[in-house]
């Protein structure tokens, strides 16, 4: 598949097989993604991959966490308030979600219940948390989100979906804990991936994308 072709037909899946992706194929893939550009090469991303029982385990720390005290605490400033046309895009990503999923937009109890399937990795067996360290900052934020978007797209060459998911670095303590990852690192995000789930309503979610005109000026 041609990287225009991938791009044309990738979206968020946010329910998976519990098929696992091979051990040979997954370590192929994150080869790689070593590739990646970085800044000055310095290749930042420190990558944790969650399976079988660690992912298991993690899973119900970070559904108790969620039920016991749902405060939540990331190590990086991941809670901008959406202005303007930015909001209306935030707005129209979760709405083309729920309505795909059939929940309305006064049923709190359902949406809840739907971002809750973020920390349950929307069923996926695998998952990644996408770390570096703390002193970094942008510079190396840069880096590790270019690193993400390199994987995703490895893994959909090899016709594995996936969901970034900023809600896996909102717990960090429960991760750090069980992966034992140090003071000095901090999860910038997370994605989860798997084979897909075809007849689950929430991958029948779609998103839009503004006209060209709209972000991108070309200059003569
Ligand atoms: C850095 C990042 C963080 C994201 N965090 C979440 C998340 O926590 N939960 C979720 O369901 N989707 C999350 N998403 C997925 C976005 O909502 C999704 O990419 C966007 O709405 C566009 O839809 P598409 O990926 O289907 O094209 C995230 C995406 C990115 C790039």
């Amino acid at each position: 598949m041609t990287i225009q072709a991938l791009l044309s037909s990738r979206h968020s899946v946010r329910e998976f097989l519990p098929n696992p992706v091979s051990p040979e194929l997954l370590k192929n893939i994150f080869q790689h993604a070593q590739q990646s550009a970085s800044n000055c090469n310095v290749q930042p991303w420190q990558t944790f991959v969650v399976s079988g029982k660690t992912r298991k385990d993690l899973e119900h720390a970070l559904m108790t966490k969620l039920m016991t005290d749902p405060t939540p605490a990331p190590e990086f400033d991941w809670t901008p308030r959406y202005q303007d046309k930015h909001r209306d895009r935030q707005f129209g990503s979760a709405n083309a979600l729920y309505s795909a999923m059939g929940i309305t937009r006064d049923d709190k109890k359902a949406r809840q219940m739907a971002m809750g399937r973020n920390w349950q990795f929307f069923g996926a067996p695998h998952a990644v948390f996408f770390c570096m360290e703390k002193y970094l900052g942008i510079m190396g934020a840069v880096d590790v989100g270019i690193y993400a978007q390199n994987l995703s797209l490895l893994l959909a060459e090899a016709g594995i979906s996936s969901c970034m998911q900023g809600a896996l670095g909102q717990f960090p303590a429960e991760v750090k804990k069980a992966l034992n990852i140090p003071q000095s690192m901090g999860i910038l995000f997370g994605m989860s991936f798997g084979y897909v789930k075809p007849d689950a309503a929430a991958n029948n979610a779609r998103t839009e994308r503004v006209e060209l005109k709209d972000s991108v000026l070309f200059f003569n």
